[in-house]
C-alpha cells in the first residue's frame, strides 16, 4: 500500500485529478470506478477542469458507481446517481448511457445486484477505482460485520452510518436504511485502487487501515491484501497519529 500525504484537501483533488488524468491519456476507453460522498468532489471539480480544457477526453470513457441507496431514484436530489449527475457527468463529454450505477428503484433489487458483477466483467473490469472511508472504516456500503460479503449485494445500513449521511438529509428519518453495494470483493478486483481520507472522523478508521491487523470490523483493512492502492490523507491527519 502507498501511502501519500499531502498539504490540504486542494492537493489531494489535483493528486487524484493527474493520477486519472493519466490512466485516461494511456487508456481512452477506460473503466472508471467512482464514488459518491464529500470526499470525491474536488477531485470530480478538477476532472471537469480537465475536460473544459481538453486535456482529457470522457468520450470513450466509461464508469461504475460504488453504490446506491434502496428506493431512491435519479429524480430525487439525495439520490447516488443525482449526485453523480450534478457533480460531473452533467458537465464532460461522457454519453450518459456508459455511466453505471446501481438501480435504487429496481423491482428486484436481488436480480439488479446479481447483474451489477456481470455488467462490470462485461465492461473488462474497473481500471481505477476511487474511494472514501467512512467513520466506522466503511468502503462503498460494506458495513462493519461479523463477515464480508464478496459480490454486489443489497445491505442494511449501520446506525453510525445513517447517522453520518444525514448531514445529507432534512432529517434523520429520511435518510434510507438500505442500500445497493458493491462487495468487497467486486471492488478488490478493480485494477488500481485509490482511497483518499477527508475529514477528522476518520482518523482511527484510517490508522487501523495503516498500521493495524484485517478486520470484518473495518472494512476498509481488507484492502491491504490488494497489490495497487494508494491511500492520499493530508498532513493535518499525519499529525494526530
Ligand atoms: C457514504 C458512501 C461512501 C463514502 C462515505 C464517506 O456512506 N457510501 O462511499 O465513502 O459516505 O463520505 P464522505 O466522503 O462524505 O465522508
Amino acid at each position: 500500500m502507498k501511502l501519500l500525504v499531502v498539504k490540504d484537501y486542494e492537493e489531494m483533488s489535483c493528486a487524484a485529478a493527474k493520477i486519472f488524468k493519466d490512466i485516461i491519456t494511456e487508456k481512452p476507453d477506460a473503466v472508471l470506478g467512482l464514488a459518491t460522498g464529500s470526499t470525491p468532489i474536488g477531485l470530480y471539480k478538477k476532472l471537469i477542469e480537465m475536460n473544459r480544457n481538453k486535456e482529457i477526453d470522457f468520450s470513450n470513457i466509461k464508469t461504475i458507481n460504488i453504490d446506491e441507496y434502496v428506493g431512491l431514484g435519479e429524480e430525487n436530489p439525495k439520490s447516488y446517481r443525482h449526485f453523480m449527475n450534478e457533480n460531473l457527468f452533467n458537465h464532460i463529454n461522457i454519453d450518459k448511457a456508459n455511466t453505471l450505477v446501481p438501480n435504487g428503484l429496481a423491482e428486484d433489487l436481488e436480480i439488479e445486484a446479481k447483474s451489477y458483477d456481470k455488467k462490470i466483467d462485461e465492461l473488462g473490469g474497473i481500471d481505477i477505482q476511487i474511494l472514501g472511508i467512512g467513520n466506522n472504516g466503511h468502503i462503498a456500503f460494506n458495513e462493519p460485520d461479523d463477515f464480508l460479503i464478496s459480490e454486489t449485494h443489497v445491505t442494511n445500513l449501520s446506525q453510525s452510518t445513517i447517522e453520518a449521511n444525514s448531514r445529507f438529509f432534512q432529517s434523520i428519518n429520511e435518510v434510507p436504511t438500505m442500500a445497493i453495494t458493491m462487495g468487497i470483493g467486486s471492488i478488490m478486483k478493480a485494477k488500481k485502487i485509490l482511497l483518499l481520507v477527508k475529514g477528522e472522523d476518520k482518523v482511527r478508521a484510517v490508522k487501523e487501515l495503516l498500521n493495524g491487523d484485517i478486520t470484518t470490523k473495518n472494512p476498509a483493512t481488507i484492502l491491504k491484501l490488494h497489490e495497487d492502492v494508494t491511500v492520499i490523507i493530508d498532513e493535518s491527519m499525519e499529525d494526530k497519529g
